[in-house]
């Protein structure tokens, strides 16, 4: 009953309970770019819920707020009007430890921002020398102090999404399970493989994640079962469901995970968090019989 009333009564967080079980930090630091052309997918609510989880889960985490729409700055409750943010960084007249900000109640969740200013870079970045490259030399900065780094792109592929392309090392696409979810997806992979091959070789499309699920619906099973037969290995099959927790926590300047950590939405961005945590921990050293069979061999010789 308690437990009922504090849900309706969504207030201001002062700190997050961290999970029991941390999650497994990588052995150098992740940075994804979340991209997706098409506009509301969920890249923004993918961002900001993933970098929530695992902040909760130890993790020290990074969000890059790379939309002039400033939605991930909002639901992570950051200043952003009004303050220098990842525009000043990509002009050169602010650095990027200048314009990080701390997300609070959270361990380790920093954010930086962005301003409507940003909606001048493309064009102002048309005529500077490394104009791809702004972005990771920022990143290149400060990504040590960070086990994981995502940058939220705008629904375009222009100067700002090649940005983030050529500083991360994943990508991760949110996919909506709608009729035309996979419209658009060959234009983001062109882009990709051309990036890939001309500006940033370590760039691994390495996770899919699927939003706005109803399992209800034909459609949206038909949707993960296609996503899934042509990507069976970044899918993360754990769907995110359709749920209204998930679009309400913004308007309070929240991600669902402290808003309403026990609803569906942030249970399963808890799940993809840890899935993603899991397939990024250094992998364990195996045990190797033959090896240790000729040592042990070599041994009594
Ligand atoms: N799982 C979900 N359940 C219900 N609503 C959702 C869910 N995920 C996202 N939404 C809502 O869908 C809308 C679009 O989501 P979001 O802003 O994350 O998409 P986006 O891809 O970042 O959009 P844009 O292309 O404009 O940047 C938002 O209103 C958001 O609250
Ligand atoms: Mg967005």
């Amino acid at each position: 009953m308690a437990d009922e009333v504090s849900r309706e009564t969504p207030t201001k967080v002062v700190g997050v309970r961290r999970l029991k079980e941390a999650m497994a930090k990588p052995s150098s630091t992740r940075i994804f770019t979340v991209a997706n052309q098409k506009g509301g997918v969920g890249k923004t609510t993918t961002t900001v819920n993933i970098a929530a989880a695992m902040a909760m889960g130890g993790l020290r985490v990074l969000v890059i707020d790379l939309d002039p729409q400033g939605n991930a700055s909002t639901a992570l409750g950051v200043e952003h009007r009004d303050s220098a943010g990842v525009y000043e960084v990509l002009m050169g007249s602010a650095t990027m430890p200048e314009v990080i900000k701390k997300v609070s109640g959270f361990p380790v969740l920093d954010c930086v921002s962005s301003n409507t200013s940003l909606a001048n870079a493309e064009i102002n970045l048309v005529s500077m020398v490394a104009r791809e490259l702004q972005l990771k030399t920022a990143i290149d900065e400060v990504s040590a102090n960070y086990d994981y780094i995502f940058i939220d792109c705008p629904p375009s592929l222009g100067l700002l999404t090649i940005n983030a392309f050529a500083a991360s090392k994943e990508l991760l696409i949110p996919i909506q399970t709608e009729y035309y979810a996979l419209e658009g997806l060959s234009q983001l992979l062109e882009t990709y493989s051309v990036v890939k091959k001309r500006l940033n070789p370590n760039l691994n499309l390495s996770t899919i994640v699927l939003t706005m699920f109803d399992s209800r619906t034909r459609l949206s099973n038909d949707v993960a079962a296609n996503v899934r037969s042509h990507f069976p290995n970044e899918l993360i099959d754990i769907p995110i469901p359709r749920a209204v927790r998930v679009s309400e926590a913004p308007s309070y300047n929240q991600t669902v995970m402290t808003y309403d950590p026990v609803s569906p939405g942030a249970i399963a961005y808890m799940q993809v968090a840890r899935e993603i945590a899991e397939r990024g921990k250094p992998k364990d050293v195996v045990f190797d019989s033959n090896v240790v069979s000729i040592n042990y061999k070599g041994g009594i010789a």
